[in-house]
Protein backbone atom coordinates (compact mmCIF):
# COMPACT_ATOMS: atom_id res chain seq x y z
CA UNK A 1 0.00 0.00 0.00
CA UNK A 2 2.17 2.86 -1.24
CA UNK A 3 3.17 5.32 -3.58
CA UNK A 4 6.37 5.48 -5.78
CA UNK A 5 8.35 5.61 -2.34
CA UNK A 6 7.84 2.71 0.03
CA UNK A 7 9.10 -0.37 -1.03
CA UNK A 8 12.58 0.79 0.78
CA UNK A 9 13.59 -0.08 4.54
CA UNK A 10 12.44 2.71 6.10
CA UNK A 11 15.64 3.90 8.10
CA UNK A 12 17.10 3.77 4.17
CA UNK A 13 14.48 5.83 2.46
CA UNK A 14 14.54 8.78 5.41
CA UNK A 15 18.13 9.11 5.29
CA UNK A 16 18.39 9.39 1.55
CA UNK A 17 14.95 11.66 1.52
CA UNK A 18 16.80 13.82 4.33
CA UNK A 19 19.72 15.07 2.55
CA UNK A 20 17.85 15.61 -0.43
CA UNK A 21 14.53 17.87 1.32
CA UNK A 22 14.30 21.52 2.31
CA UNK A 23 15.37 22.55 5.41
CA UNK A 24 13.01 20.00 8.16
CA UNK A 25 11.51 21.85 11.23
CA UNK A 26 12.05 20.79 14.83
CA UNK A 27 10.13 17.40 14.87
CA UNK A 28 9.28 15.84 18.56
CA UNK A 29 7.69 12.39 18.25
CA UNK A 30 6.89 10.89 21.48
CA UNK A 31 6.59 7.00 21.88
CA UNK A 32 4.09 5.72 25.29
CA UNK A 33 5.28 2.65 25.93
CA UNK A 34 8.52 3.06 24.79
CA UNK A 35 10.04 0.75 27.30
CA UNK A 36 8.43 -2.36 25.86
CA UNK A 37 8.86 -4.87 23.43
CA UNK A 38 7.97 -2.76 20.59
CA UNK A 39 8.84 0.41 21.89
CA UNK A 40 12.14 0.02 22.46
CA UNK A 41 13.49 -0.93 18.90
CA UNK A 42 11.09 1.37 17.77
CA UNK A 43 12.67 4.26 19.30
CA UNK A 44 15.93 2.86 18.70
CA UNK A 45 14.67 3.06 14.47
CA UNK A 46 13.92 6.83 15.35
CA UNK A 47 16.84 7.60 16.92
CA UNK A 48 18.27 6.87 13.22
CA UNK A 49 16.10 8.81 11.61
CA UNK A 50 16.93 12.45 10.81
CA UNK A 51 14.02 13.99 10.67
CA UNK A 52 13.28 13.06 14.19
CA UNK A 53 15.05 15.99 16.12
CA UNK A 54 14.04 15.14 19.75
CA UNK A 55 12.34 11.54 21.09
CA UNK A 56 10.21 11.50 24.29
CA UNK A 57 10.13 8.06 25.48
CA UNK A 58 7.28 7.28 28.13
CA UNK A 59 6.37 4.43 30.00
CA UNK A 60 4.76 3.57 33.26
CA UNK A 61 8.44 1.27 33.63
CA UNK A 62 11.69 0.93 32.80
CA UNK A 63 12.36 4.32 30.84
CA UNK A 64 15.18 5.94 32.07
CA UNK A 65 17.10 2.91 31.44
CA UNK A 66 15.86 2.83 28.10
CA UNK A 67 16.43 6.39 27.42
CA UNK A 68 19.79 6.52 29.03
CA UNK A 69 21.18 3.12 26.57
CA UNK A 70 19.68 4.74 23.31
CA UNK A 71 21.19 8.54 24.05
CA UNK A 72 24.47 7.38 23.90
CA UNK A 73 24.62 6.19 19.99
CA UNK A 74 25.55 9.25 17.90
CA UNK A 75 22.85 10.55 16.34
CA UNK A 76 21.91 13.91 16.90
CA UNK A 77 18.44 12.95 17.95
CA UNK A 78 17.98 14.09 21.21
CA UNK A 79 16.25 11.82 24.15
CA UNK A 80 14.40 12.14 26.46
CA UNK A 81 12.43 10.38 29.66
CA UNK A 82 9.36 10.03 31.09
CA UNK A 83 7.44 8.14 33.68
CA UNK A 84 4.46 7.92 35.11
CA UNK A 85 1.35 10.24 35.10
CA UNK A 86 2.83 13.38 36.86
CA UNK A 87 5.73 13.07 33.97
CA UNK A 88 3.68 12.74 31.04
CA UNK A 89 2.88 16.49 30.05
CA UNK A 90 6.61 16.70 30.00
CA UNK A 91 6.72 13.84 26.85
CA UNK A 92 3.73 15.08 25.34
CA UNK A 93 4.17 18.97 25.43
CA UNK A 94 5.66 20.15 21.51
CA UNK A 95 5.21 16.92 20.36
CA UNK A 96 4.10 16.90 16.61
CA UNK A 97 3.77 12.87 16.32
CA UNK A 98 2.58 10.67 19.30
CA UNK A 99 3.13 6.92 18.73
CA UNK A 100 1.20 4.76 20.83
CA UNK A 101 2.24 1.32 21.84
CA UNK A 102 1.42 0.59 25.14
CA UNK A 103 -0.47 -2.11 26.38
CA UNK A 104 -0.17 -5.80 26.72
CA UNK A 105 0.25 -7.93 24.09
CA UNK A 106 -1.35 -11.40 22.99
CA UNK A 107 -0.48 -15.16 24.58
CA UNK A 108 -1.75 -18.03 21.86
CA UNK A 109 -5.17 -18.89 22.01
CA UNK A 110 -6.37 -15.37 22.58
CA UNK A 111 -7.79 -12.73 20.27
CA UNK A 112 -6.53 -9.26 19.60
CA UNK A 113 -10.14 -8.52 21.09
CA UNK A 114 -9.49 -10.48 24.18
CA UNK A 115 -6.95 -7.31 24.85
CA UNK A 116 -9.83 -5.39 24.92
CA UNK A 117 -10.02 -4.80 29.11
CA UNK A 118 -6.94 -3.58 29.33
CA UNK A 119 -5.66 -1.63 26.65
CA UNK A 120 -8.81 0.10 25.84
CA UNK A 121 -8.24 2.39 29.29
CA UNK A 122 -4.50 2.73 29.03
CA UNK A 123 -4.93 4.15 25.02
CA UNK A 124 -8.21 6.13 27.25
CA UNK A 125 -6.07 7.20 29.36
CA UNK A 126 -2.70 8.39 27.10
CA UNK A 127 -4.86 9.70 24.23
CA UNK A 128 -6.38 11.92 26.90
CA UNK A 129 -3.66 13.35 27.98
CA UNK A 130 -2.22 14.03 24.26
CA UNK A 131 -5.95 15.97 24.01
CA UNK A 132 -4.78 18.30 27.01
CA UNK A 133 -0.94 18.49 26.45
CA UNK A 134 -0.46 18.11 22.35
CA UNK A 135 -3.85 18.54 21.17
CA UNK A 136 -2.43 19.36 17.31
CA UNK A 137 -0.35 16.37 17.40
CA UNK A 138 -0.66 13.45 15.10
CA UNK A 139 -1.19 10.42 16.93
CA UNK A 140 -0.65 6.85 15.66
CA UNK A 141 -1.98 4.10 17.82
CA UNK A 142 -0.36 0.63 17.64
CA UNK A 143 -2.34 -1.00 20.95
CA UNK A 144 -4.69 -3.61 20.01
CA UNK A 145 -7.61 -3.99 19.47
CA UNK A 146 -7.04 -1.46 17.10
CA UNK A 147 -10.34 -1.40 15.15
CA UNK A 148 -11.42 -0.93 18.47
CA UNK A 149 -8.55 1.33 20.18
CA UNK A 150 -8.73 4.05 17.51
CA UNK A 151 -12.35 5.22 17.53
CA UNK A 152 -12.00 5.13 21.73
CA UNK A 153 -9.29 7.39 21.03
CA UNK A 154 -11.85 9.18 18.22
CA UNK A 155 -14.35 9.83 21.24
CA UNK A 156 -11.41 11.00 23.58
CA UNK A 157 -10.46 13.61 21.31
CA UNK A 158 -14.77 14.47 20.27
CA UNK A 159 -15.00 15.01 24.07
CA UNK A 160 -12.00 17.10 24.67
CA UNK A 161 -12.86 18.86 21.52
CA UNK A 162 -9.90 18.76 19.71
CA UNK A 163 -10.67 16.25 17.11
CA UNK A 164 -9.28 15.94 13.90
CA UNK A 165 -10.01 13.52 11.63
CA UNK A 166 -6.72 13.99 9.89
CA UNK A 167 -4.40 13.73 12.81
CA UNK A 168 -5.43 10.38 13.71
CA UNK A 169 -4.38 6.90 12.74
CA UNK A 170 -4.27 3.12 13.77
CA UNK A 171 -1.47 1.88 12.37
CA UNK A 172 -1.98 -1.17 9.85
CA UNK A 173 1.48 -0.89 8.20
CA UNK A 174 2.35 -4.15 9.41
CA UNK A 175 -0.13 -5.77 7.36
CA UNK A 176 0.84 -4.45 4.31
CA UNK A 177 4.63 -5.21 5.33
CA UNK A 178 3.95 -8.85 5.88
CA UNK A 179 1.21 -8.97 2.37
CA UNK A 180 4.89 -7.47 0.76
CA UNK A 181 6.76 -9.79 1.91
CA UNK A 182 5.01 -13.55 1.77
CA UNK A 183 3.33 -11.92 -2.03
CA UNK A 184 7.38 -11.09 -3.43
CA UNK A 185 8.53 -14.97 -1.93
CA UNK A 186 5.64 -16.34 -3.56
CA UNK A 187 6.55 -15.61 -7.11
CA UNK A 188 10.29 -14.32 -6.29
CA UNK A 189 9.96 -10.70 -7.04
CA UNK A 190 12.28 -8.23 -5.85
CA UNK A 191 10.70 -6.69 -2.90
CA UNK A 192 11.23 -3.33 -3.36
CA UNK A 193 9.40 -3.51 -6.12
CA UNK A 194 6.53 -5.39 -4.54
CA UNK A 195 3.66 -3.15 -2.86
CA UNK A 196 0.20 -4.89 -1.58
CA UNK A 197 -2.54 -2.51 -0.42
CA UNK A 198 -4.23 -4.15 2.45
CA UNK A 199 -7.74 -2.85 3.64
CA UNK A 200 -10.23 -3.06 6.17
CA UNK A 201 -8.86 -3.55 9.77
CA UNK A 202 -6.35 -5.04 11.72
CA UNK A 203 -8.15 -8.53 13.15
CA UNK A 204 -8.25 -11.97 11.49
CA UNK A 205 -10.62 -11.84 8.69
CA UNK A 206 -11.07 -7.51 8.86
CA UNK A 207 -7.66 -7.65 6.99
CA UNK A 208 -8.27 -7.85 3.49
CA UNK A 209 -5.06 -7.90 1.37
CA UNK A 210 -6.15 -6.73 -2.26
CA UNK A 211 -4.36 -8.92 -4.19
CA UNK A 212 -5.57 -7.87 -7.34
CA UNK A 213 -3.91 -4.29 -6.93
CA UNK A 214 -0.43 -5.52 -6.23
CA UNK A 215 1.89 -3.89 -7.19
CA UNK A 216 3.63 -5.66 -10.06
CA UNK A 217 0.73 -7.51 -11.25
CA UNK A 218 0.29 -10.84 -9.57
CA UNK A 219 -1.70 -13.95 -10.96
CA UNK A 220 -2.99 -16.60 -8.28
CA UNK A 221 -5.13 -19.68 -8.53
CA UNK A 222 -8.13 -19.51 -6.41
CA UNK A 223 -6.28 -21.76 -3.62
CA UNK A 224 -3.69 -19.55 -4.20
CA UNK A 225 -5.13 -16.13 -3.52
CA UNK A 226 -7.42 -17.82 -0.63
CA UNK A 227 -4.10 -19.24 1.23
CA UNK A 228 -2.42 -16.26 0.38
CA UNK A 229 -5.53 -13.86 1.89
CA UNK A 230 -5.20 -16.46 5.02
CA UNK A 231 -1.67 -16.52 5.59
CA UNK A 232 -1.86 -12.26 5.99
CA UNK A 233 -4.68 -12.54 7.93
CA UNK A 234 -2.88 -14.88 10.13
CA UNK A 235 0.50 -13.68 10.29
CA UNK A 236 0.36 -11.75 13.82
CA UNK A 237 -1.27 -15.46 15.17
CA UNK A 238 1.68 -17.36 13.52
CA UNK A 239 4.46 -14.87 15.29
CA UNK A 240 2.34 -15.27 18.49
CA UNK A 241 2.13 -19.05 18.35
CA UNK A 242 5.98 -19.09 17.50
CA UNK A 243 6.99 -16.82 20.92
CA UNK A 244 4.68 -19.37 22.54
CA UNK A 245 3.56 -17.12 25.58
CA UNK A 246 6.49 -14.41 24.87
CA UNK A 247 3.94 -11.84 23.14
CA UNK A 248 3.17 -11.28 19.72
CA UNK A 249 5.78 -9.10 16.67
CA UNK A 250 7.64 -6.71 18.13
CA UNK A 251 10.85 -6.38 16.05
CA UNK A 252 8.70 -6.52 12.19
CA UNK A 253 5.73 -4.42 14.47
CA UNK A 254 8.41 -1.71 15.16
CA UNK A 255 9.78 -1.45 11.77
CA UNK A 256 6.43 -1.32 10.30
CA UNK A 257 6.03 1.98 12.89
CA UNK A 258 9.22 3.21 11.91
CA UNK A 259 8.23 3.19 8.41
CA UNK A 260 5.19 4.93 9.31
CA UNK A 261 6.22 7.52 11.52
CA UNK A 262 8.71 8.30 8.68
CA UNK A 263 6.08 8.55 5.91
CA UNK A 264 4.02 10.97 8.46
CA UNK A 265 7.64 13.00 9.05
CA UNK A 266 7.78 13.65 5.29
CA UNK A 267 3.93 14.15 4.75
CA UNK A 268 4.48 16.94 7.66
CA UNK A 269 7.52 18.26 5.70
CA UNK A 270 5.44 18.53 2.33
CA UNK A 271 7.03 15.72 0.85
CA UNK A 272 4.58 14.83 -2.14
CA UNK A 273 3.18 11.68 -2.86
CA UNK A 274 3.70 9.72 0.65
CA UNK A 275 1.26 6.68 0.70
CA UNK A 276 0.65 4.02 3.08
CA UNK A 277 -2.51 2.12 4.50
CA UNK A 278 -4.03 3.06 7.75
CA UNK A 279 -6.95 2.55 9.45
CA UNK A 280 -9.01 6.35 9.48
CA UNK A 281 -12.13 8.00 10.16
CA UNK A 282 -13.05 7.08 6.77
CA UNK A 283 -16.59 6.76 4.35
CA UNK A 284 -14.62 4.24 2.29
CA UNK A 285 -17.67 1.15 3.26
CA UNK A 286 -20.78 2.95 4.25
CA UNK A 287 -21.81 2.18 7.76
CA UNK A 288 -18.51 1.43 8.77
CA UNK A 289 -16.83 4.99 10.31
CA UNK A 290 -13.63 3.86 10.21
CA UNK A 291 -11.62 1.76 7.73
CA UNK A 292 -7.84 0.61 6.47
CA UNK A 293 -7.28 2.74 3.45
CA UNK A 294 -4.98 4.09 1.42
CA UNK A 295 -4.54 7.22 2.43
CA UNK A 296 -1.64 10.17 1.46
CA UNK A 297 0.15 11.86 3.71
CA UNK A 298 0.78 15.95 3.71
CA UNK A 299 1.24 18.83 5.93
CA UNK A 300 -2.19 18.22 7.82
CA UNK A 301 -1.71 14.60 8.37
CA UNK A 302 -4.09 12.49 6.24
CA UNK A 303 -4.31 14.52 3.19
CA UNK A 304 -6.66 12.40 1.66
CA UNK A 305 -8.31 8.73 2.10
CA UNK A 306 -8.36 7.03 -1.50
CA UNK A 307 -11.13 4.83 -2.64
CA UNK A 308 -11.13 0.83 -2.39
CA UNK A 309 -10.90 0.65 -6.21
CA UNK A 310 -12.18 -2.09 -8.24
CA UNK A 311 -12.35 -5.33 -6.14
CA UNK A 312 -12.53 -8.96 -7.77
CA UNK A 313 -15.23 -11.26 -6.60
CA UNK A 314 -12.98 -12.90 -3.95
CA UNK A 315 -12.40 -9.33 -2.66
CA UNK A 316 -15.73 -8.27 -2.13
CA UNK A 317 -17.67 -11.54 -0.56
CA UNK A 318 -14.38 -10.79 2.21
CA UNK A 319 -15.27 -7.40 2.40
CA UNK A 320 -19.30 -8.52 2.83
CA UNK A 321 -18.21 -11.45 4.98
CA UNK A 322 -15.87 -8.69 7.43
CA UNK A 323 -18.48 -5.95 7.86
CA UNK A 324 -20.56 -6.76 10.51
CA UNK A 325 -17.11 -7.75 12.76
CA UNK A 326 -15.38 -4.84 11.93
CA UNK A 327 -18.45 -2.08 13.02
CA UNK A 328 -19.05 -4.61 16.26
CA UNK A 329 -14.98 -3.78 17.64
CA UNK A 330 -15.49 -0.44 15.98
CA UNK A 331 -18.90 0.27 18.22
CA UNK A 332 -17.61 -1.42 21.31
CA UNK A 333 -14.58 1.33 21.58
CA UNK A 334 -17.24 3.87 21.07
CA UNK A 335 -19.31 2.57 23.45
CA UNK A 336 -16.50 1.90 25.96
CA UNK A 337 -14.71 5.70 25.54
CA UNK A 338 -18.60 7.11 25.97
CA UNK A 339 -19.32 5.04 29.15
P1 LIG B 1 4.99 -5.10 25.80
O1 LIG B 1 4.25 -5.65 26.95
O2 LIG B 1 6.33 -5.67 25.48
O3 LIG B 1 5.18 -3.53 25.98
C1 LIG B 1 4.12 -2.70 26.33
C2 LIG B 1 4.69 -1.54 27.10
O4 LIG B 1 3.59 -0.68 27.43
C3 LIG B 1 5.37 -1.93 28.44
O5 LIG B 1 6.66 -1.38 28.50
C4 LIG B 1 4.45 -1.33 29.49
O6 LIG B 1 5.13 -0.91 30.65
C5 LIG B 1 3.85 -0.17 28.72
N1 LIG B 1 2.63 0.37 29.31
C6 LIG B 1 1.60 -0.29 29.85
N2 LIG B 1 0.67 0.60 30.29
C7 LIG B 1 1.16 1.82 29.99
C8 LIG B 1 0.67 3.15 30.19
N3 LIG B 1 -0.49 3.39 30.78
N4 LIG B 1 1.42 4.17 29.74
C9 LIG B 1 2.61 3.94 29.13
N5 LIG B 1 3.12 2.72 28.94
C10 LIG B 1 2.41 1.68 29.36
O7 LIG B 1 4.01 -5.22 24.54
P2 LIG B 1 4.40 -5.05 22.99
O8 LIG B 1 4.82 -6.35 22.43
O9 LIG B 1 5.27 -3.86 22.85
O10 LIG B 1 2.95 -4.74 22.37
C11 LIG B 1 2.28 -3.55 22.69
C12 LIG B 1 0.92 -3.49 22.01
O11 LIG B 1 1.07 -3.43 20.58
C13 LIG B 1 0.03 -4.71 22.28
O12 LIG B 1 -1.29 -4.28 22.53
C14 LIG B 1 0.07 -5.48 20.97
O13 LIG B 1 -1.07 -6.27 20.76
C15 LIG B 1 0.16 -4.35 19.98
N6 LIG B 1 0.64 -4.70 18.64
C16 LIG B 1 0.04 -4.11 17.58
C17 LIG B 1 0.46 -4.38 16.30
C18 LIG B 1 -0.18 -3.70 15.13
O14 LIG B 1 0.02 -4.13 13.99
N7 LIG B 1 -0.92 -2.63 15.32
C19 LIG B 1 1.52 -5.27 16.09
C20 LIG B 1 2.13 -5.86 17.19
C21 LIG B 1 1.68 -5.58 18.49
C1 LIG C 1 0.18 -8.44 14.82
O1 LIG C 1 -0.51 -8.41 13.82
O2 LIG C 1 1.29 -9.01 14.87
C2 LIG C 1 -0.29 -7.72 16.06
O3 LIG C 1 -1.60 -7.27 15.91
C3 LIG C 1 -0.07 -8.50 17.31
C4 LIG C 1 -0.97 -9.68 17.41
O4 LIG C 1 -1.56 -9.87 18.49
O5 LIG C 1 -1.07 -10.47 16.48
Amino acid sequence: CAGRRLAAPAVRRASSRARTMPVVEARKVAVLGAAGGIGQPLSLLLKMNKLVTELALYDIANVKGVAADLSHCNTPVKVTAYTGDAELEGALKGAELVVIPAGVPRKPGMTRDDLFNINAGIVKGLVSAAAKHCPNAIIEIISNPVNSTVPIASEVLKAAGVYNPKRLLGVTTLDVVRANTFVSEARGLDLKDVDVPVVGGHAGITILPLLSQATPSVTFSDAEREAMTKRIQEAGTEVVEAKAGAGSATLSMAYAAARMAESTLLGLAGEPSVFECAFVDSQAVPGSPFFASKVQLGPEGVSQVLGLGTLNDFEKAALDAMLPELKAQIQKGIDFARK
